[in-house]
């Protein structure tokens, strides 16, 4: 068995920000609803000419250079976590290899808002195997263009944008993943989901007139599962671990509404120092939201060798997953 290190990180932020004044010009809201409801103030939404492997590019770039400075030249696996692919066939990790021109095996990870912590998992289970040195791991979406700008119970929630790792092996086995739980409810799989353009109903002109080629959420019903199921599942993987929610240095939660980061925060009594949150920046941006929040939190050095961190996530599907981490 090894251990894993995060030997380089990026992060890319699409130029266009759109804030809640903004969507009060097209829709019938308001700054002070959207604040008050999810903490959210801006989002950013992709270049036109842009799509979601050119997102994960930009972030793949940064941290690239990084490992390299660390001597990380060989990439063998690019995971890429997404929910808004550039094509339904093929994975838009293998378009993200063909700009990266770099030899390596791809996949995708689609399991929701919780993919890029899936795809932690898998990754550094392919490294502690010893079945791979180092993974390029990225967590990119343009899901703008999957929102229907006239439904304002969603399209105000999300924004664009991508986050990456690269994670390498390392002797020390102690480091990297300790431990993670995750779980799925398939029986509220249209909790959160695009109705058409899949094998179950393929795209037609009455699948556009009827806006099934849209994102659509029950809100109310996500965030009542999540409040119910979340806090439980991080208290098992702490008890299994012998650890108390104020012995973890940082927590990283899927940035989808604040009100649901504070709930879980207050169930656990987790300290607020203890929690990175960028959601007003940025908005809910699915499986980037993650890197692209642990990104800032590093780069603040919030945390630094030895610490220990707990990347928490749920969505679409429905699905969760919580990361426990040693820097
Ligand atoms: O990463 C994916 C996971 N997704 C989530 O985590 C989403 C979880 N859910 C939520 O974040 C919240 O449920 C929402 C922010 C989506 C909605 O907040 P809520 O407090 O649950 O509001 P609600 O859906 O119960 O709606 C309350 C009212 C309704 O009006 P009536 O029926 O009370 O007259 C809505 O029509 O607010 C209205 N409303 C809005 N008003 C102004 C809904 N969206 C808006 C809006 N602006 N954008």
């Amino acid at each position: 068995m090894f251990g894993v290190e995060i030997s380089g990180l990026g992060i890319y932020i699409p130029q266009k920000r759109l804030t809640n004044f903004d969507l009060e010009k097209i829709m019938d809201t308001s700054d002070e609803w959207i604040y008050q409801r999810t903490g959210i103030k801006y989002r950013y939404v992709v270049e036109d000419g842009l799509s979601t492997s050119d997102l994960a590019l930009f972030a793949a770039k940064e941290a690239l250079n990084e490992a390299e400075k660390h001597g990380i030249k060989d990439i063998d696996y690019i995971i890429l976590a997404t929910n808004s692919p550039d094509y339904i066939i093929p994975a838009t990790s293998s378009v993200l290899q063909g700009k990266l021109g770099i030899s390596a095996g791809s996949m995708d990870v689609f399991s929701g808002c919780a993919a890029f912590v899936y795809a932690l998992i898998v990754a550094s289970s392919l490294i502690k195997s010893g079945l791979s040195k180092n993974v390029l791991l990225v967590g990119a979406e343009a899901i703008s263009k999957y929102l229907d700008w006239s439904d304002r119970s969603v399209s105000i929630l999300l924004g664009d944008g991508a986050g990456a790792f690269v994670l390498s092996r390392i002797n020390d086995k102690d480091r990297g993943i300790i431990d993670c739980n995750v779980g799925t409810d398939g029986s509220k799989a249209e909790l959160i989901y695009i109705p058409a353009g899949g094998t179950k109903e393929p795209f037609s002109e009455k699948s556009i007139e009827d806006k099934k080629i849209y994102l659509r959420m029950q809100g109310r019903d996500v965030f009542k599962s999540v409040v119910s199921i979340l806090p439980s599942e991080i208290k098992k993987l702490l008890d299994k671990n012998n650890l108390k929610p104020n012995d973890i240095d940082l927590y990283i939660f899927h940035q989808a509404n604040i009100r649901i980061i504070n709930a879980v925060m207050e169930n656990l009594g987790i300290d607020e120092k203890k929690v990175y949150n960028n959601i007003e920046k940025y908005a809910n941006t699915s499986a980037a939201s993650v890197p692209i929040a642990f990104y800032e939190a590093y780069r603040k050095n919030m945390i630094g060798p030895n610490s220990l961190v707990l990347f928490s996530a749920f969505g679409a599907g429905f699905t969760w997953a919580n990361v426990l981490w040693k820097l």
